[in-house]
């Protein structure tokens, strides 16, 4: 979908559909009232015998409006007044432009900057639209013979305004592109089939975005692994024939001397479980278990396009997590890069384990802030379901940077604790500490594990094991948490 920011008159607006918003009880949204006025107050009539949306995220699109130029007006319910929450403005946008698009418009001007949303400004909620837009865009087909059956739905958006629009406007719109993108390889990446998309396909995207976007990729193999001595990270990848790949990308925008943010995304791209096998039902849904990569891909595509003023470093620790005669046995003692030894007592429990090497690597950047992005448990999906990504972090200012930008982009994290009593879980007779500290907060203990190697610098985790894709009918990948990191740098560009 194309997206642009423009200045026009309702009435006189030239486009397939023109959208307005209506709130209970009949009132127009102001561009609502202006073709109103212009139809000889047309709009007013349907609503007065209750034919427009009484409903917030319900939709009507007329056909016909006497005296304006716009082929179609799609009027969507806004709610009560002075109530409508981010949550709902995305939900009218998605059901405008679906509407819209459904009733054979190919193009649309969409008056949404002035449907006001308490704590949030026409640029947030201009970066929304667009998102929100993008996100319904979406199909995959990569592994379909049948491409594409010829599209249908919005192809040019037009966020429209009747002032002027401002710099903020501009730039909000700008940046929404540009995560649109982001949030798309991020959903390809999670779709594509693990037979497809193996660690050496993510090493592959990785240098080709490098390429387009001039950054600095570098791709570790088995043999400078070994070297760096990531023993955690190898242990993992013993089981497969599948390569491991260790992804370094450097986005250098800022200042030389400025300390780079780094992102770590796991990069399991089939997780069976190892020898502690996974029961097999949705175990197909395991070929997510490289969406914190996929994240990090995504937001790099992002951050680039949009040539984001910031030093930020993408690392990702990618390989299949298999069983066979040479995987890992649950008891085995592994080696980390830090030098602490780690008994695996469940090798389901893997994304940990490439994860400490990585943040282990990750030290020689010097960080100023370093983020883990993982699919890492089950237990995330039982405390926080598939709203919020789970949260940890040993550093409070950090913390709340990423709950602002997490609220900010509707892409929220829920901050879960990582206090010292945890830590007596990972507790091991034979090494330094095992990779499982049993069922009670199982997603706790998991952020507690990776505490340990992230001791040396401002550090978050994600946990995204519940919201990077949805299961079931409308199962495939949902780009997250692509929209709040990006929010997240953005905003650390402002020097927040
Ligand atoms: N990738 C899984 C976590 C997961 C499971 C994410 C289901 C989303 C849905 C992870 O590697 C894993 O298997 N974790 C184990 C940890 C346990 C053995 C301590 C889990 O959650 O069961
Ligand atoms: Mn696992
Ligand atoms: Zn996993």
């Amino acid at each position: 979908m194309e997206f642009s920011l423009k200045q026009s008159q309702p009435d006189r607006v030239r486009t397939a559909c023109v959208i307005v918003g209506i709130q209970e009880g009949g009132k127009l949204s102001p561009a609502g009232a202006a073709l109103d006025a212009a139809s000889g107050g047309y709009l007013a009539g349907l609503a007065k015998r209750g034919d427009l949306p009484a409903r917030a995220g319900a939709c009507t699109l007329l056909h016909s409006v006497p005296e304006i130029t716009a082929t179609r007006v799609a009027v969507v319910g806004l709610g009560k007044a002075g109530e409508l929450t981010l949550k709902g403005f995305r939900e009218a946008v998605a059901a405008a432009v679906r509407t819209a698009g459904a009733g054979g418009a190919r193009d649309a001007a969409i008056y949404a900057l002035e449907w006001e949303v308490p704590d949030t400004t026409a640029a947030d909620r201009a970066l929304q639209a667009v998102i929100v837009a993008g996100e319904g865009a979406y199909t995959f087909d990569l592994m379909k013979s049948d491409k594409a059956p010829a599209r249908t739905g919005i192809a040019k958006l037009v966020i429209a305004t009747t002032s002027r629009p401002t710099a903020a406007e501009e730039r909000a719109v700008e940046q929404a592109d540009h995560i649109t993108e982001g949030v798309a390889l991020a959903k390809d990446l999670g779709n594509l089939p693990s037979n497809v998309c193996t660690p050496g396909y993510l090493a592959d995207t990785a240098r080709a975005l490098g390429k387009e976007h001039k950054f600095k990729v570098t791709i570790l193999e088995q043999k400078d692994i070994e070297k760096l001595g990531m023993g955690s990270f190898l242990s993992v990848t013993q089981g497969t024939v599948e390569p491991p790949k260790f992804i370094v990308m450097e986005h250098a925008g800022g200042a030389k001397k400025d300390k780079p943010v780094v992102l770590v995304g796991k990069g399991i791209t089939f997780d069976t479980g190892g020898i502690s096998l996974k029961p097999g039902a949705e175990m197909d849904e395991m070929k997510y278990d490289m969406s914190g990569a996929g994240s990090v891909l995504g937001t790099f595509r992002a951050i680039a396009g949009m040539g984001l003023p910031l030093n930020v470093v993408g690392l990702i620790p990618a390989c299949e997590n298999m069983p066979s005669g040479t995987a890992t046995k649950p008891g085995d003692i592994v080696t980390s890069m830090s030098g602490q030894t780690i008994e695996i007592l469940n090798t389901d429990a893997e994304g940990r384990l490439v994860l400490c090497d990585a943040l282990t690597y990750a030290e020689r950047f010097e960080p100023a802030a370093v983020i883990d992005i993982a699919t890492l448990t089950g237990a995330c999906v039982i405390a926080l379901g598939h709203v919020a990504t789970g949260m940890f972090s040993n550093n409070d200012d950090l913390a709340r940077e990423l709950e602002g930008a997490g609220q900010s982009s509707w892409d929220r994290v829920w901050r879960m604790p990582l206090w010292d009593d945890y830590q007596d879980q990972l507790k091991s007779n034979f090494a330094d500490m095992a990779n499982i500290g049993g069922r009670p907060a199982g997603s706790v203990t998991g952020a507690c594990f990776l505490a340990r190697y992230a001791k040396k610098y401002p550090w978050a985790h994600l946990d995204i094991a519940g919201i990077a894709w949805k299961s079931g009918r409308e199962k495939g990948s949902t780009g997250r948490p692509v929209p709040l990191l990006t929010e997240f740098l953005i905003r650390r560009t402002r020097g927040a």
